[in-house]
Formats: structure tokens, sequence, C-alpha cells
């Protein structure tokens, strides 16, 4: 009787049962009776260890002898040979619904945040076949481009963020991805009607929980749904994360929602599906990176589809943006947002290097005349400043024509006026957090660049939010 409690579900709801024959950290191999009974790539197949913890896993490979390569979900410490294993017949599904709402979940949608169990009546898979996908044509963007404000000053004059497109935020260790990000979730969830959902991917676990109490404090948790695969768990679990946060997205967007869906960090995506490559055997391309990788890039990317807009940040492994995993991500993405060491280290936050960042959003038909006027002048200025401030590093300022004295003097401003104080860093720079209206970054803007405000200091212009207010 005891024995008949304990069974899990799977072990009463199967299709077909294997054993386990090898076990190698996160890949286990599983053999099956027939050819009829092996399980299709990517279906659930579940085990016990000896300690009696389920282990979910995926079927990743057919090995010759009925033998399925599965890659594990979850821990496999004390899992045995020769222990029962159970093709489930079905893709992973993981709960979808409300409930989910204020709620932080692991890569199978099993909550971590110790509030109990989470009971919803849906369900979804979080891998699908491409033909099945259903989206609401209601919610693509047709004609007119709909800008969401971000209340950043540089976000919202150089990288506009339009429904449904997805933003790189690009940068090396330590240079503010994460805090860039919830700052944007604070603000945009704040400011605007929607939901969002939260994929924590191979970060630290602590910044789970900074992130979830900063929310509550802000009073938008019933807005936002965390799901984590952190950096303490095994490669399937973070390289499959991604897509349930995706699978959650997309209930909200059947909703007729307006979602938005923000993923720290893709890059430790990509290193996921490395070790899982490695761990499979398969040989690595000469870029050191997995075979795959262009396509996993891009299978995840098709998803994020319709109204779901998308910010990810992307570490860059030893600054070097030219790493093949960074470009891989960099051709599905809207807008690029490189954040710079040299900017940090100036204390000039966010950290944004608007000549190396480039975004396809910046056009006349999307942001008006005098927005995209502005944001072209404020760049030309910026980059004659790049050429004087070598001029000026050799012969001093005074050596100057008066002209370009000027221009040198507006684009130092320009630069000091697109920091901002953000809600999230108030324990780092001491200022409380601006919220700024697109048309109030315009207007200093022009002021700075027509010369109205020429009597002001650098300092004046620092860390504040609209000029003159
Ligand atoms: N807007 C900001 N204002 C003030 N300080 C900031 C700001 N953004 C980042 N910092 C400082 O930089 C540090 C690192 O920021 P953050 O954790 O966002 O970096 P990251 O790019 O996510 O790094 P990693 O790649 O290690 O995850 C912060 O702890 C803070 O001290
Ligand atoms: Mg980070």
């Amino acid at each position: 009787m005891v024995e008949e409690k304990n069974k899990s579900n799977s072990e009463t709801e199967h299709r077909s049962v294997g054993k386990v024959v090898a076990v190698q950290g996160p890949v286990v191999d599983v053999e099956f009776k027939c050819v009829e009974d092996m399980p299709n790539i990517n279906e659930t197949i579940t085990t016990t260890t000896f300690d009696r913890n389920e282990v979910t896993m995926l079927a990743a490979e057919h090995l010759e002898g009925n033998i399925a390569r599965c890659v594990s979900l979850s821990a496999t410490l004390n899992l045995q040979r020769n222990a029962a294993a159970y093709a489930t017949g079905s893709p992973l599904m993981v709960p979808i619904g409300d409930e989910l709402f204020g709620r932080i979940v692991n890569v199978m949608g099993k909550p971590v945040d110790n509030k109990g169990e989470l009971i919803t009546d849906k369900k979804a898979p979080i891998h699908k076949d491409f033909e099945k996908l259903e989206v609401n044509v209601n919610s693509l963007n047709t004609g007119g481009a709909d800008i969401v404000e971000t209340g950043l000053k540089v976000v919202d004059l150089l990288f506009p963020v339009v429904r449904g497109c997805k933003t790189g935020i690009i940068g090396g260790a330590g240079c503010g991805k994460t805090v860039l990000i919830s700052e944007l979730i604070h603000n945009i969830v704040e400011e605007h009607e929607g939901a969002c959902v939260f994929t924590g991917v191979g970060e630290r676990i602590r910044e789970g929980n900074e992130l979830y109490y900063e929310f509550a404090e802000a009073g938008i948790l019933d807005k936002v749904m965390m799901v984590f695969g952190q950096m303490d768990e095994p490669p399937g679990a973070r390289f499959n994360v991604i897509l349930t946060g995706i699978t959650m997205a997309e209930y909200l967007q059947s909703k007729g929602m307006e979602v938005l869906l923000f993923v720290d960090n893709i890059f430790r995506f990509v290193q996921a599906g490395a070790e899982i490559s490695t761990l499979l055997g398969r040989t690595p391309s000469e870029t050191g990176y997995q075979p795959t990788l262009s396509s996993e890039v891009g299978d995840v990317h098709e998803r994020i589809k319709g109204s779901v807009s998308a910010f990810e940040a992307v570490y860059v492994p030893a600054d070097d943006i030219t790493d093949p995993a960074v470009v891989a991500i960099f051709s599905y993405l809207d807008a690029v947002m490189v954040l710079s060491r040299e900017r940090t280290q100036l204390g000039l936050y966010p950290a944004v290097d608007p000549l190396a960042s480039s975004c396809s959003n910046l056009d006349v038909s999307i942001v008006g005349q005098r927005h995209f006027d502005l944001s072209q002048e404020m760049l030309r200025i910026l980059t004659k400043y790049e050429e004087l401030r070598r001029i000026v590093a050799v012969i001093g300022i005074d050596e100057l024509s008066q002209g370009d004295r000027t221009l040198y003097e507006r684009a130092r401003k320009l630069q000091y006026f697109m920091t901002q104080p953000m809600f999230v860093a108030e324990s780092y720079v001491g200022k409380k957090g601006q919220y700024v209206k697109i048309g109030e970054t315009l207007d200093g803007v022009e002021m700075i660049i027509d010369g109205k405000v020429d009597h002001l200091t650098e300092d004046d212009c620092y860390m504040i939010g609209k000029l003159g207010g």
C-alpha cells in the first residue's frame, strides 16, 4: 500500500519502461526492450534515484541497441544503473496560467519559492512542432509601430522599444546588464499595462532572490512571472529554461496581453548547449562551440514572436565582441545596446556606448522627424567628439578652434545628460531614480545641441532626470 503511494505519476502513466544502463553526470543512457518502446527526441523520461528523488530527462539521441541517450533536467546524484526509467510519451509539459504571477518556478514549472504548490488546470509543452505553432494574428505588428516608453533617456532616444522587437543588452562582466534589465522591468511594468516573464539563465542564484524582493517592494509582483535555471543547475535545465519562459510568454500572449520577456543571460544558454554537446560526444566546430550553435540560437529566437517584446542580456566573454556565440545572437536582434567598460569606469551609467550600438527602429516612420533628426545630430556630434578627444589628449583643449571647442563641450554635456539615476540602483549611487518622458529627453537634447544651455557645467547634466527640472 505504502509502495503504491510512493509511486509518482509517471510510473503509473507511461508508454514504455526501460532501464538505466549508464550515468555520466547529466547524461543518462536508457535501454529499451525493442524499437517500438524507444522515446521520440525531446520526449520526457522519468526515473528515480536510490534515495527516491525524481529525475526528469529529455531524450536527446538514439543509439544502437535500443538505447536512448537522455539529458537530465535535474541532479543525477545517486541515480543507479538498472533503475527503471519510464518513457512518458509526451514532451515536457509545464503549468501555465495566471496562478504563475508572483511565483518563481524552475525549468519543469515546479515552484521553488517555498510558497506552496502551484495549482493550475492548464499545461503546455515547451517544445512545439513548428507547423502547429499558433500565432494570434491580431497581436502582430501591422502597419504603424507601437512604441513602448521606458523612461530611460538613452534607451528611448536611441533604441526605441517597438512592440514585438528584440533588444540585446551586450557587455562584459560587471558592465551593468542586470541592473539595466531590472530597471527596464521596473519602469515598463509599473508605467504600462501588460505583464512580464523573467527568465534567469545560468546566472547567480542570489540575483533571483534580489529581483523577487525588488519587485515585491515596487508592488509589481502580480504582473511578473519568474522562471530560473541558474548556475548551480545541470546544463539540461539551463538550456531548456528559456523555452519554459517562452511558453509562459506565449500563454500571456494568447490572452491578448502585452508581453515582455526578459532573459538574463542568453549567453549562458549557448554555454549550456556547448556543455551538452560535449557530453553527448559531438565534435565541436573550429570556433570551439557546438556544431549546432546557430540552429539552437535560431530556434529559440524564432519562437519569440508576435506581440512579445524581448530583452536579452548578452554576456561578452573577455570583452571580445566578435565571439562566435555573441555574433550568432546578434543577427536576431532588432536593437543592440553595447555597454562599454570605459564608461563604467567613469561612472557613466547606463554605460551604453551609442557609437558601438545600433537599432533598426530608429527610423522616421517609427519615431517621427524631430526625434530622428535629434538622434542623428547627437550621433554626429559624438562621432566628431571621438576625433577631437584624441587631439585634445595630445595638445590640450585650448588649441581647438572656437567651433570645435563648442562642439567638444556640447558633446560632453550630451554624454553626461545620457546618464540617469535608476530606481533599482539607488543603493549604488545614493540618488533617487528618475523616470523621464521621451518628450523631456528630446527637449533636453535639443537644448544642448542648440547651445541654449552652454552656461551649464557638465556636472549640472550628470545623473539627472530631465534638463532644467
Ligand atoms: N545604473 C547603475 N548605477 C550605478 N551603478 C551601477 C549601475 N549599473 C551597474 N552598476 C554597478 O555595476 C555593478 C555590476 O552591475 P551588474 O550586476 O548589472 O553587471 P552585469 O553586467 O550583469 O554583470 P555580470 O556579467 O557579472 O552578470 C553593480 O553591482 C553596480 O555596482
Ligand atoms: Mg548580470
